[in-house]
């Protein structure tokens, strides 16, 4: 399977580069127009190629589809349009035998308002399933929670006529969320958990994770109890499923979302939603002390543990963890369009916010490989496609994979207007413009720059999926430096996030006695006895590698450090 050489046991998800992929999306098998799960099987020797090591599925589940799947209707069943149950096994078997693992999404907190569950809750008060769900006479309860689709909802209540009360969701009305003060939630929760891992599922993305308990006065986010209850499904992992992996989706402040990690004992993976505007902002201002900042105060995770990297997903960029300032800035930079803005977030593609530059996109992904962790693509992002902001919500950033040319992107049989959702059209971005068949055929294409990058993290494993990072203050602006290690090699990562052409040196200790070895990106390197110069262009990077002679044991632990200190 996955390269594990270096790595302790259970954590082969930090040498794994994750690809997200809505299935929807991705490519339709069967010329319905949809995409669906034979569609991903057919494409894994595409992301095999590209050097994925595991792939997340946006949920799959017989669903209302109103929201991509996240109201689901049947936790047991695969959606018809999607596939069968035997699709499922078959992309999980195939995958495996290509050493690509598979994570599902794990919707725990709301399911949709056509669930069986809610139909029997709304219609009778008498129902096991009404305490199943939270109701109000007033629909006052819980005033300081926050509304997350503040654009498309106005409140957290909706009435409800058949059941004479208004009921709670913390995302759209058609979502109610589950009362998981009531046990049978909770345990029902856990059989849907274990009925997919039994389908040899790799782990689950989990969604929306800091709601599910409620507390009158508080925000009703990251309760004690939430924690509580992820902890019990972590520990069914261990004994049942063990390698199995877990990755929250906390939209939070630093604090809050550090404590996911549960110092080891709850999700092995957070998402990195502090660091994840930041990066955005860090090119924008060719600076990269943010960065640093928030490195700082959220490295190293607890053993065992890593950050879950990502720039783009399918959702729009959301500016929560921001100041009121930086969220100014972000948009004034990324968001000038008045249709790229939902719910206070950028929805856009990747490409399209950083110019449509190749470059740019290259040394945005070759720094979320090279951090401590796991990095997340987003699919499509990898051969710099485009999104529409006609399409509502965030079907924009959702459009079909363009495998080919031709006006339906090679993503059905269908022509475009049968399609679910219409290919981008805008040139730049349109499938003639940017598409796989034909970037597979250039050698300095894209997908070639990120498919390379891939490759040498892969191949240094053991540095790059090494717990921590040893920060390098090189006070040239505009220039991120540190290094990653496992003796006896250390890799030093390097990033000019300014527009303009640098020069700078970093001091080498004694031990650092080999010759530095580029092995990904573009510099000058002049090596005298005690330092390395080095000579960037603008927006681009480089890794170096230096092998030292071994000092102590072979497999000393790497030193683990958020400091400043080289
Ligand atoms: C998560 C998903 C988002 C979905 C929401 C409700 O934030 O990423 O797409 O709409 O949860 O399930
Ligand atoms: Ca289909």
């Amino acid at each position: 399977m996955v390269a594990e050489r270096g790595l302790r046991e259970g954590a082969w998800f930090r040498s794994a580069v994750f690809y997200e992929i809505p299935v929807r999306s991705f490519y339709d098998s069967n010329g319905d127009g949809i995409g669906d799960l034979s569609g991903v099987t057919a494409k894994l020797d595409y992301l095999s190629e590209l050097g994925v090591g595991a792939i997340w599925l946006l949920p799959f589940f017989r669903s209302a589809w109103r929201d991509e799947g996240y109201d689901i209707v049947d936790h047991y069943e695969i959606d018809p349009s999607l596939g069968t149950i035997e699709d499922l096994d078959r992309l999980v078997a195939e995958a495996h035998a290509r050493g690509i693992r598979v994570l599902g999404d794990l919707v725990t907190n709301h399911v949709s308002i056509d669930h069986r569950w809610f139909q029997e809750a709304r219609k009778d008060r008498a129902s096991p399933y009404r305490n199943w769900f939270l109701w109000s006479d007033s629909g006052k309860e819980f005033s300081r929670t926050r509304v997350i689709f503040r654009d498309l909802e106005p409140s957290n209540w909706a009435w409800d006529d058949a059941a004479g009360q208004y009921y709670f969701h913390r995302f759209y009305a058609t979502q109610p969320d589950l009362n998981y003060d009531e046990p049978a939630v909770r345990a029902e929760m856990f059989r849907v958990a274990r009925f997919w891992l039994g389908h040899g599922l790799d782990g689950f993305r989990c969604d929306a994770v800091p709601y599910l308990f409620k507390r009158e006065g508080t925000r009703c986010q990251s309760l004690p109890e939430v924690h509580q209850f992820f902890r019990e499904l972590r520990a069914i992992l261990d004994a049942e499923f063990p390698g199995t992996v877990l990755v929250a989706e906390a939209n939070q402040s630093v604090p809050e979302t550090v404590q996911y990690f549960g110092d080891g004992r709850e999700f092995p993976m957070v998402m990195h939603f502090p660091l994840m505007p930041n990066l955005y902002l860090a090119l924008a201002e060719q600076d990269p002390r943010r960065l640093r900042h928030v490195l700082q105060a959220t490295l190293p995770a607890p053993p065992g543990c890593g950050w879950a990297y990502f720039l783009r997903n399918h959702d729009e960029v959301t500016l929560e963890q921001v100041s009121d300032d930086e969220r100014e800035m972000f948009l004034w930079i990324y968001g000038r369009h008045p249709k790229t803005v939902l719910n206070g977030g950028v929805r856009r593609r990747l490409a399209p916010m950083l110019d449509g530059e190749d470059g740019n996109v290259v040394l945005m992904t070759a720094l979320i490989l090279s951090l401590p962790g796991a990095p997340f693509l987003y699919y499509g992002d990898e051969i710099g496609m485009g999104d529409r902001l006609d399409l509502p919500d965030r079907d924009g950033v959702r459009t079909p994979m363009q495998w080919t040319g031709e006006a339906n992107a090679g993503f059905s049989t269908l022509p475009p207007e049968r399609l679910l959702r219409p290919p981008v059209e805008d040139a730049p971005y349109a499938p003639a413009a940017r598409n796989v068949a034909d970037q597979r055929t250039r050698p300095d294409s894209l997908f070639h720059r990120i498919q390379e990058l891939i490759r040498v993290r892969s191949a240094h494993v053991e540095e790059f999926g090494s717990e921590g990072l040893l920060a390098e203050d090189v006070r040239v602006p505009g220039v991120f430096a540190f290094w990653r290690e496992q003796a006896p090699a250390r890799v030093l990562c390097l990033y000019n996030l300014s527009r303009a052409a640098v020069s700078g040196s970093i001091p080498l200790s004694p031990e650092l006695r080999a010759a530095p070895v580029p092995i990904a990106g573009e510099v000058a390197l002049e090596r005298s006895e005690s330092t390395l110069r080095y000579s960037l262009l603008g927006r681009r990077f480089a890794w170096v590698r230096f092998v030292r002679p071994v000092l102590g044991a072979p497999n000393a632990p790497s030193a683990v450090s958020g400091s400043e200190s080289g």
